[in-house]
């Protein structure tokens, strides 16, 4: 017999029995000498062949609160808190009235809602996957934030700031599973095509500022493709000190 003190040592075994049991860490330790159920050992074996936790339990956690999440859209990463940090930081700083931000590519709607948690700017949130908009109108709603979405290849209005983490990686790479989407990914053989027609369609609409996620190594490129432009711009890095995102302000 597998008892509960078994398989709280094992990776997300203690995270896997409270969701089960609906009980907490306190109760599993109260009670290790319980039999673990067996629906602990296929989720486990699901795990173990790829199949992302978040998709199991339809939650993740991204800049200290709780999501929804589904197969086919991409899992929020915490490398990407940096952004929102600096869009949360520029908009409390420089937007002294209200204004208008664009969270494009907006996925599960992560960027987008802490925006609208953290700041009085008016919110606007873009993907062209239904099911990417589904779950980020659903997460808007458990989180109480009033963001205007809309299905859009990148975006069609004039904003004040515009937030994207798009797809930036190259062709080439290895996914991590097979469960969330190319689109979420892929931006060509230097991974940076949907960064550089975010730029381009960020002047046409006359957006003056923008806030980015890249890649570590596309430094280098990017800064090649903005001194085409009358732009000042700066990459920031994470906490771990590797280049995460580029803002750009327009002249
Ligand atoms: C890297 S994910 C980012 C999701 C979310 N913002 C996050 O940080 O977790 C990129 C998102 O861009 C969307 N996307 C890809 N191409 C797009 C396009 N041309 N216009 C709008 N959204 C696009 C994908 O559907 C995906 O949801």
């Amino acid at each position: 017999m597998i008892r509960i003190k078994d398989v709280l040592k094992e990776q997300n075994g203690s995270y896997i029995l409270e969701k089960l049991l609906k009980k907490d860490k306190a109760w599993l330790f109260l009670n290790d000498n319980l039999e673990v159920p067996k629906e602990y050992f296929e989720i486990k074996r699901k795990i173990d062949s790829g199949y992302p936790i978040e998709y199991i339990f339809n939650e993740v956690y991204f800049y200290g609160d709780k999501f929804y999440i589904k197969e086919g859209v991409l899992i929020p990463r915490d490398d990407t808190e940096v952004v929102v940090e600096r869009a949360i930081q520029v908009i409390s700083e420089k937007c002294k009235k209200k204004c208008k931000v664009i969270d494009c590519c907006t996925g599960s709607g992560v960027i987008a809602i802490e925006i609208a948690k953290h700041t009085n700017a008016k919110v606007l949130a873009t993907d062209i996957s239904e099911l990417a908009l589904e779950v980020a109108r659903k997460n808007a709603k458990l989180h109480n934030a009033d963001i205007e979405f809309k299905k859009c290849d990148l975006f069609d209005e004039s904003v004040d700031l515009l937030v994207a983490n798009p797809p930036y990686v190259e062709n080439f790479w290895q996914k991590p599973n097979e469960y969330e989407p190319d689109e979420a990914f892929f931006g060509g053989d230097d991974g940076l095509d949907i960064v550089r027609k975010i730029i381009k369609e960020a002047l046409k609409f006359e957006i003056k500022h923008l806030i980015l996620e890249i890649g570590y190594n596309q430094k280098k490129p990017l800064s090649e493709f903005l001194d085409n432009f009358n732009c000042k711009y700066e990459f920031f890095k994470d906490l771990g000190g590797r280049i995460r995102g580029v803002e750009i302000l327009f002249c």
